[in-house]
């Protein structure tokens, strides 16, 4: 079996793909299983959807420690209970500790909703990313999965696929074609590669 945590902050669109494709997708007999589902944020839908799927749920919100370090602390022994094959980020919006990327190499995967390396890094997030994509003008976007390490959205490329920008797009609506036309498809598919290559 390949477990994997994931770790959320919002909506949980991406973990819902996840969950739909175990259920009777490309992950169905891939031997993928969701362990854990970790949110920095308690009203983050995402728990919701785990929680509708029988999935162990825990919360770790930086309001809930003295300091930053302790947070840190909370989160990695938070992911290191579950003992995961891989962790997902899938809408994380916390910037994963250097500990955290150093006892997992080659261990985290990210969506990010463009192809990287245009709109990424610091500040680059949610709608802001395609907003800056309308800003600029470009006639393609999309999403990129990649490995984790030291940076923001600066990993080893894994996956990529190329979204059409229309005419008129506004962010929201752009953000949801590059949901459902390249996010909800690479995440799941880059979790079959790996879990395949594990074995
Ligand atoms: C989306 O903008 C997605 O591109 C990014 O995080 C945001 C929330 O995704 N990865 P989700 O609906 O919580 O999966």
């Amino acid at each position: 079996m390949f477990s994997i945590t994931v770790l959320v902050s919002g909506g949980g669109t991406n973990l819902q793909a996840i969950i739909d494709s175990i259920a009777n997708g490309e992950l169905k007999d891939a031997g993928v299983y969701i362990k854990k589902v970790i949110s920095n944020n308690k009203e983050a839908f995402a728990l919701e959807r785990a929680k509708n799927n029988g999935i162990e749920t825990s919360v770790i919100s930086p309001k809930d420690y003295p300091d930053r370090a302790a947070f840190e602390v909370a989160l990695k022994s938070a992911i290191d209970e579950s003992a995961p094959d891989l962790i997902v980020l899938a809408g994380f919006l916390v910037v994963i500790p250097e500990a955290i990327v150093r006892s997992y190499p080659k261990k985290i995967i990210n969506i990010h909703p463009s192809l990287i390396p245009s709109f990424c890094g610091k500040g680059y997030y949610g709608l802001k990313v395609h907003e800056a994509a309308l800003a600029r003008g470009v006639k393609v976007t999309g999403a990129t999965v990649h490995f984790v390490d030291e940076g923001t959205d600066t990993g080893p490329i894994i996956l990529q696929k190329a979204v059409e920008v229309k005419e008129g797009d506004t962010p929201e609506v752009l953000q949801q074609r590059v949901m459902k036309e390249a996010e909800h498809i690479l995440l799941p598919h880059a979790i079959a590669l790996l879990a395949k290559e594990r074995a």
